[in-house]
């Protein structure tokens, strides 16, 4: 191989309605339930890879900042997978944008591995189907498997350890009266990651049996409601679902939580949305940001509601966002 291969994607993040958290088979990044989320618009990274004989070693950069050798040791071993199949040793360089906040319970780890995933099968021509890119997303990171799609996407929880049998896939469009608001209530990184924490969890929490049962039972509920569309339902699954997964954190030894105090306070707001009448429920992933489900006609009245407590800058609107698709390529 002589010449130099490139290509640039994005993807937009999606945050689960029904979580996954948990893996049980930790190599081959096989999660112990399904779960089923929704695609983002407004939330997405940019990715570049060019793999060429000028890169001694891989690099990766992110948001313009050359990143920790941990950093480029991950982005290396996911692009292995790739060389493998396209049989190369060529390095690359990994030029990487989040218009999302990095580590912060938004989901840049599954928006960063989606549009990876898609840079790395355009740039060696390898022409891979969606469902065999989301299979290589899921080893980025779980949750990256559903950014392959947009939407409303289910991720299968697949059998054994058939690491074949586990890939995402279009569950409805989304392209209803629905939207998402993420209420940032602090963009820093999280201390711990969702990786080692749905693991202690795994190994600590005497709740986490119960946590899976509850999981099969919410996401055939939540498949009726999402075909029907019935946003009460969504919403009221949705909302309990989260809770029992950080539920399970609570009960983990020790113990820990991602809740922080505007997290509570964010919460309540939403229940009192509720109370004014309004259709919008919560929920809350591996960091203290909210994301609130509610229908799209009812965004101008939730905003008008939130922004009395929260800084306006600080309450995003999302509608659904679409599948990961080419860009022009980036200044190397
Ligand atoms: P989040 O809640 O943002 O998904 P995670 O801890 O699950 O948090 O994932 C964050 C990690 O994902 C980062 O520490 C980094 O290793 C990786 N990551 C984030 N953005 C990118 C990106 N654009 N390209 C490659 N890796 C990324
Ligand atoms: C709470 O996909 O970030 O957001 O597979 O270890 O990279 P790894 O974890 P990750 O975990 C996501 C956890 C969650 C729930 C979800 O997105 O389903």
């Amino acid at each position: 191989m002589s010449k130099d291969y490139i290509a640039t994607y994005q993807a937009h993040t999606n945050i689960a309605l029904i979580k996954y958290w948990g893996k049980r088979n930790q190599d081959l990044m096989l999660p112990v339930t399904s779960s089923l989320s929704l695609t983002l618009e407004a939330f997405y990274s940019q990715t570049q890879v060019h793999f060429a004989k000028d890169y001694a070693s891989d690099q990766f950069i992110l948001n313009d900042q050359p990143q920790s050798k941990n950093e480029v040791q991950k982005i290396s071993n996911f692009l292995d997978r790739f060389r493998q199949l396209k049989a190369t040793d060529l390095k690359a360089k990994v030029t990487s944008y989040n218009h999302v906040p990095t580590a912060a319970g938004l989901a840049s780890s599954a928006s960063a591995f989606a549009a990876l995933a898609c840079a790395c099968n355009g740039a060696l021509e390898l022409n891979l189907p969606q469902k065999e890119l989301s299979i290589m997303a899921r080893f980025g990171s779980g949750s990256a498997s559903r950014s392959l799609f947009g939407g409303f996407v289910e991720w299968e929880k697949g059998q054994g350890d058939d690491s074949q049998s586990s890939f995402a896939h279009p569950f409805d469009e989304a392209d209803w009266d629905i939207a998402m608001i993420a209420l940032i209530v602090n963009q820093a990184a999280k201390p711990f990651s969702s990786r080692q924490a749905m693991q202690h969890t795994i190994e600590s929490s005497p709740f986490y049996a119960l946590w899976a049962e509850e999981v099969a039972s919410d996401l055939k509920h939540i498949k009726r409601a999402i075909k029907a569309r019935d946003i009460h339902q969504i919403g009221q699954i949705a909302e309990h679902n989260a809770m029992k997964m950080h539920a399970t954190m609570l009960a983990a030894n020790p113990s820990f939580t991602y809740f922080q105090a505007e997290s509570l306070q964010a919460m309540e707001a939403v229940r009192q949305l509720r109370k004014a009448g309004l259709t919008a429920y919560f929920t809350m992933d591996a960091g203290p940001n909210v994301k609130i489900i509610c229908p799209y006609s009812e965004v101008p009245a939730i905003q008008a509601h939130l922004s009395k407590a929260f800084d306006p800058q600080n309450i995003i609107v999302s509608r659904p966002g679409p599948q990961p698709f080419p860009i022009p390529t980036f200044k190397n």
